[in-house]
This record gives C-alpha cells, sequence and structure tokens, in this order.
C-alpha cells in the first residue's frame, strides 16, 4: 500500500503524528471492500512471532453492522452493563489502580477520561450524558465500517502481543491513506453479543475491535484538530515506562 494521502506521500512519521482516535465519523463516506481488503492484507506484514498471525478479522458494513449494533443495544436496553459478560478484565479493579505503583496509570486513565468528556461536552458528574458518550462506542462512533478483530486463543495471553502489532500497523496505514481509525476494547465487553451477531467460534476467538472510514471528512478533520489539540495538553508523556 502505498503511503499517500490526496496523492501526497507521507511519510511512516507523518503517518504516526497524525493518527489519533477518531471519534466522530460521517457515515456515508466508506471504503470500498477493496480498501478495506487491501488495507487489512498490507496489514498483516506486521511482524508476527514465528509469522503465527494469531487474529482474524470481521469487517461488517450496511446490514451486518446494523445488527451487531442492534445487538449489542437490545443487550444494553435490557439493563446489561459493559463487562458484565466481558472475557476478560479491561481495566484492573479500583483497588489494584489505587496502589501507589499504580497511581501513574490511574492518573493518565482519569487525565484522558476528563479531556475526552469535556471534548464531548459532557459535564462532570452528568451520568446520563456520560453513559450516552460511552454509547457511542456501540455505534462505531458512526463510523461505516467496523472491523472486529478476534485473537486465538490456542496462543493463550501472547496472541495479544501478536494482534497489537498487527493493529498499530493497521492504523497507521489507514492514517497514511487518509482513513480515520479507533481502536474499541469496548466491543470485548459485550463479547456474547458480538459472538452470537457474527457467528463466532468462542472456543477459538476472543473479541477484540477496530474501525474504520475513507478520507477525514470535514467533521472528523475537526475532531482530528481539537482531539490532537487536547492530546497536547492532556495525553502524558509515558517516560517512565521507557528505559534506556
Ligand atoms: C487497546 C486499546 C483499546 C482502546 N479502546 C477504546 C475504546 O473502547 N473506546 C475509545 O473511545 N477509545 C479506545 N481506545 C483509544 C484510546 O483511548 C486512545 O488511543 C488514547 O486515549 C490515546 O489517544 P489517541 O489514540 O487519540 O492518540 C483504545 C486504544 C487502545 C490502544
Amino acid at each position: 500500500m502505498s503511503l499517500s494521502f490526496h496523492g501526497q506521500p507521507m511519510s511512516v512519521t507523518e503517518a504516526n503524528d497524525r493518527r489519533m482516535s477518531c471519534r466522530e465519523f460521517i457515515p456515508d463516506e466508506a471504503p470500498s471492500h477493496a480498501e478495506i481488503h487491501k488495507l487489512l492484507a498490507d496489514a498483516s506484514r506486521a511482524p508476527s512471532g514465528a509469522n503465527m498471525q494469531p487474529w482474524r478479522c470481521y469487517v461488517v458494513s450496511g446490514a451486518a453492522r446494523e445488527s451487531l449494533i442492534g445487538a449489542v443495544g437490545a443487550r444494553m436496553a435490557e439493563g446489561e452493563l459493559p463487562s458484565d459478560s466481558a472475557e476478560f478484565a479491561v481495566y484492573p479493579t479500583r483497588d489494584v489502580l489505587n496502589r501507589p505503583e499504580n497511581h501513574a496509570m490511574r492518573d493518565r486513565r482519569r487525565k484522558l477520561g476528563f479531556g475526552m468528556y469535556e471534548l464531548m461536552d459532557v459535564k462532570k458528574g452528568d451520568r446520563g450524558a456520560s453513559f450516552n458518550a460511552l454509547r457511542r462506542n456501540y455505534e462505531f462512533f458512526g463510523a461505516p465500517v467496523g472491523i472486529i478483530v478476534t485473537v486465538d486463543k490456542a496462543m493463550d495471553k501472547n496472541a495479544w502481543g501478536h494482534a497489537g502489532c498487527f493493529l498499530a500497523t493497521l492504523c497507521l496505514l489507514a492514517e497514511a491513506c487518509g482513513m480515520a481509525t479507533c481502536l474499541q476494547e469496548a466491543w470485548s465487553q459485550y463479547a456474547p453479543a458480538v459472538n452470537s451477531a457474527l457467528s463466532l467460534d468462542t472456543i477459538r476467538e476472543a473479541v477484540w475491535c477496530t474501525q474504520t472510514s475513507r478520507r477525514r471528512s470535514t467533521r472528523c478533520a475537526r475532531s482530528a484538530i481539537r482531539r490532537r489539540a487536547s492530546r497536547r495538553s492532556s495525553r502524558p508523556r509515558c517516560d517512565n515506562n521507557i528505559r534506556i
């Protein structure tokens, strides 16, 4: 896949700098199946131990996307909360996060959460509005194409590292050809609904997810600029994760 946006070549550094989690998409600007297929094929050049590639991708658009959104929406309408049926813990519990050795992670999460809600005009303490913002996850934030990524349970926890390399590569390649993405662990929190909507083999697969849309739309670009501003101010550098 050539790294170019509007015909302009884009370096990996630039794609990395431009990439951000997009949470506002124009629904009717969908990439074609051929574009998505190429994106996935190119992303599968990502490093993978022993080249085992223990992931699978399920691309949903149109009726399949609607049916997936409907399946999770029905669980939410019944009062099921995210994580009630999750197969694995997405975040540590509050007790674990409150241990001194985990304060750095806890504080980053809080800062990001407040910054994100501010961008979404959700006032602190407004539970209804924050739930509605959370719900947008389960509508792919309006993205016309969703890609549910699963990891192969036969690989145990090690599969996540392989899948992470794949997803990071996918996000950068998408960025370089003008597609916006947002990785979403949120879908894994309704795994049974996703499993049944997509007829997944639950013995082998655990649900993960990303999503994409063609060329950044005006709305998306505006959101990108706002997000970037917030990222600069609110996304802390993780120097304590780096050992040289
Ligand atoms: C493993 C992983 C899971 C994520 N899950 C979600 C999610 O469920 N919903 C969401 O809105 N963003 C999700 N994100 C996006 C992160 O919040 C985002 O990457 C982080 O805040 C940094 O911002 P940036 O991607 O805009 O640079 C996820 C990112 C990663 C890497």
